[in-house]
């Protein structure tokens, strides 16, 4: 047990798998070319920063990451489970790679993540995918060395569900980027949201201890990261299985108390545990951007008590309006699920009075999909999908409205950027995010990591575009 964990209520295991590390090793040294490892993401955050993990691993026993599935001896697959869509695009890749075993027999493919910690999706990779060799639940993703020593080891497949209730610290990490970091402080989520599959296939809450968290971060200071995402299912639910009383905010306030010049984001926090005591810490905070993510999902009492969120809307509001009291100028963004079971159109309505009232720098909105075995895949009033894509269609009419407005305000603002180099789309483009986190053009050059000041000459709906100037 790591030293640092003696006031958390969760078990902290130390990840060293040096044994299994060392057997494949044996194999990938064996080989006269070093074998490639290529890792495909979905989902959220969480699994991004789970799939540098996956990455790390890989790389420590040998392997060489790649970017393209046809020349990799080794395929993970880290996938989402949160609505049918991602599941069906993850089953359907992994179909696509039938034939990439089929030229390579000794191509190892696993599949990691939250749909594999559904046993009917176990049941269906058994049956109709021979060609996958391994599951892998997030709870025991350190396992990865273990997993694929065993498979090479006895050529059988491992197709299983194992979970623990732990925090495992100390694996290896290849991060994607050498500016901007990702840094998990929690795992797993208790609020059974009725419509949400995460609690069930992510585990109950488990949070790191603070000493791991801030050394981590420091460390990442240190070697010149620029912007550091706090993540956690339920972010600022931080803390509660402590004894100690050592809670998100107090994270927070100690995170920022580290010298240096980078950016404190974190995400996703949930409307019961934000406290104006973390909104007064963000305040005050020296390196935390006035931004914050704050998933609403609906505006109308009934259906946020069907969804089991434990707030009302009045509660919500309450929340925003503390923020903007003391960050006049915080940017909020949220989360909108359209055609909840049973949702009315004067409800629906109801989520439209909101997003007018709050006026949301940005919403990222979701028709309901069912997910097996939460309560709301069995209540009566399911919405039949036209219904839904119609409110949908609606919602993002009235928030392009709404986000083309808020940013026209900035017009004319010099505001720092975080550049991220050439825009992918058009090289003669640089793009980047203001600290509020809003995406912006601008057409002088600028490197990866770079703080830039570009002042602002014109906004749309999801973009700012202007010219870089010097800092004043
Ligand atoms: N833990 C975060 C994020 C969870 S997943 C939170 O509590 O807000 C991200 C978003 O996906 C959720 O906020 C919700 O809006 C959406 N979502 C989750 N389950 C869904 C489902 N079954 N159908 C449609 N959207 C869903
Ligand atoms: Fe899902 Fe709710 Fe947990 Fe978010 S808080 S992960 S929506 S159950
Ligand atoms: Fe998807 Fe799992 Fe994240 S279900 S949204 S990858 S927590």
């Amino acid at each position: 047990m790591s030293k640092n964990c003696a006031k958390n209520t969760t078990a902290c295991v130390d990840s060293d798998m040096t044994p299994y590390i060392n057997a494949v090793r044996a194999y990938t040294a064996a080989r006269a070319v070093a074998p490639r490892c290529f890792v495909l993401t979905f989902g959220c955050q969480q699994n991004v920063a789970d799939s540098e993990r996956l990455a790390g691993m890989a790389a420590s026993m040998g392997y060489v990451i790649t970017d393209t599935p046809e020349q990799a001896d080794l395929i993970l697959v880290n996938t989402c489970a949160i609505r049918e869509h991602a599941e069906q695009k993850a089953l359907s890749v992994v179909g696509q790679y039938k034939h990439l075993r089929e030229k390579n027999p000794d191509l190892i493919i696993g599949l990691c993540g939250c749909m594999v910690a559904q046993e009917h999706r176990r049941a269906e990779l058994k049956k109709s995918y021979p060609y996958v060799s391994f599951t892998l639940c997030t709870s025991v993703l350190y396992r990865l060395p273990q997993y694929l020593a065993e498979v090479l080891e006895k050529g059988k497949r491992k197709i299983v569900g194992e979970e623990e209730h732990t925090v495992a610290e100390g694996c290896p990490v290849r991060r994607e980027s050498n500016y901007r970091a990702w840094v998990s402080i929690m795992y797993g989520c208790n609020n059974f949201c009725s419509y949400c599959i995460v609690p069930y296939v992510r585990g109950r809450e488990r949070s790191r201890a603070p000493d791991d968290i801030i050394a981590e971060v420091k460390g990442l200071v240190e070697s010149g990261y620029k912007e550091i995402t706090l993540l956690g299912q339920n972010v600022n639910s931080y803390g509660k299985d402590r004894a100690d009383g050592y809670r998100f905010p107090h994270l927070l306030a100690d995170l920022d108390k580290i010298e240096g010049d980078f950016i404190l984001r974190f995400m996703t926090s949930h409307p019961k545990d934000a406290t104006r005591e973390l909104i007064d810490v963000m305040a005050a905070g020296r390196h935390i951007p006035h931004s914050f993510h704050l998933p609403l999902q609906a505006g109308s009492d009934r259906i946020l008590s069907l969804m089991n969120r434990h707030y009302t809307r009045e509660k919500y509001l309450e929340m925003i309006s503390y923020m903007r009291e003391k960050m006049p100028d915080i940017s909020i963004t949220t989360d909108i699920i359209v055609a909840f079971p049973s949702e009315t159109e004067a409800e629906f309505e109801e989520t439209l009075d909101v997003l007018r009232h709050v006026r949301f720098d940005m919403i990222y909105s979701f028709i309901y999909s069912p997910r097996k075995g939460t309560p709301a895949a069995a209540m009566e009033g399911q919405i039949p999908h036209d219904v839904g894509a119609a409110r949908m269609n609606r919602l993002l009419a009235l928030q392009n409205e709404i986000a083309d407005a808020q940013n026209e305000k900035l017009v004319g603002q010099c505001l720092r950027v975080l550049s991220e180099g050439e825009s992918k789309t058009d090289p003669s483009t640089y793009t980047g995010r203001t600290d509020q986190n809003k995406i912006v053009f601008f057409t002088d050059p600028a490197r990866e990591g770079e703080w830039v000041t570009v002042k602002i000459e014109r906004a749309a709906a999801f973009a700012l575009y202007g010219t870089k100037v010097n800092k004043a």
